[in-house]
């Protein structure tokens, strides 16, 4: 299949789906592939017949956007955020929570793919803080709109190559080998985490968070022009004084409710009104 022309195809298709092309650069091979994939499954002679498909069947593109999710995640992703996050952002968080009385700091995972990111948080809790912290607890509510992935998530076995950036102490204390290079997350790490099927740009949760993660998700792969609105939405959600975290290369759109924490990290912070 002409390299050429499937990378063209996804150029013009990506705006159409809402997605923002750009953001593929780093797994755009893999996208390729499954769409290569998907030409040879419907017999179709080259992306030209593809593209014709498209137009006659518009189902078609409910498979090309199933394609283009991209689900690739690994615990302690970013190790600087997560060690920025232990130092400096969650005790803070905590300190805030229990002075509004709260009993639990509430984390959203926004895009948690099979549970890399709401587990390390969890790790980073338990581990690294120590756990309760006078009296207050952690949940993490987990999302995902991609039903295989949060499967995984439930099952929390993981390949080895997935905890490759974990402290290595973490990793022995919190996974239990299953064989075939399987490691299986303990359960006291996983208690804190609630995972749900949701699109969130669909389906806004009830209550407000102290800390909302949304890493190699809306900020990477949804066009620029929908990313204010959806940012709003989650703002929404969002304690004042409270954390969003984007991936450290992300461009997050501008918003006067949100002031920089830690910016080179992705790190940013609700203004209070
Ligand atoms: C590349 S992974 C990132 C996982 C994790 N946040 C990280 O940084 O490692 C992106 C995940 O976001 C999910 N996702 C994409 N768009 C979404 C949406 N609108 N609502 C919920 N999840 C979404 C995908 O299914 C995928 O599992």
């Amino acid at each position: 299949m002409d390299h050429a022309e499937l990378t063209l195809l996804l150029q013009e298709c990506a705006p159409r789906l809402g997605l923002r092309y750009h953001g593929f650069s780093n797994v755009r091979g893999q996208v390729l592939k499954r769409i290569a994939r998907r030409i040879h499954a419907l017999q179709l002679q080259d992306v030209a017949a593809y593209r014709a498909r498209l137009h006659s069947d518009p189902a078609e593109w409910a498979a090309l956007e199933e394609l283009c999710v991209v689900t690739l995640s690994r615990f302690y992703r970013d190790a600087a955020v997560w060690r920025a996050l232990e130092h400096e952002v969650l005790p803070q968080l905590a300190a805030a929570a229990r002075a509004a009385g709260e009993r639990h700091l509430c984390c959203w995972s926004v895009g948690c793919a099979s549970g890399e990111e709401p587990y390390t948080l969890a790790l980073v809790w338990e581990l690294g803080l120590g756990g309760c912290q006078q009296g207050l607890g952690l949940s993490v509510l987990a999302t995902d709109r991609h039903a295989p992935v949060l499967e995984r998530a439930a099952r929390a076995r993981y390949p080895a190559g997935t905890l490759r950036e974990l402290p290595q102490p973490w990793r022995e204390r919190a996974f239990e080998s299953q064989g075939g290079g399987e490691l299986l997350l303990r359960e006291p790490f996983r208690r804190a985490v609630e995972l749900r099927q949701a699109d969130v740009s669909r389906w806004l949760p009830a209550e407000t968070f102290g800390l909302i993660l949304c890493r190699n998700v809306l900020f990477t792969y949804v066009d620029e022009q929908r990313q204010p609105a959806l940012l709003a939405q989650l703002l929404s959600r969002l304690a004042e004084g409270g954390a969003l975290l984007s991936a450290p290369r992300e461009r997050v759109p501008a918003s006067e409710q949100l002031e920089p924490w830690l910016p080179a990290l992705g790190i940013w912070r609700k203004r209070p009104r």
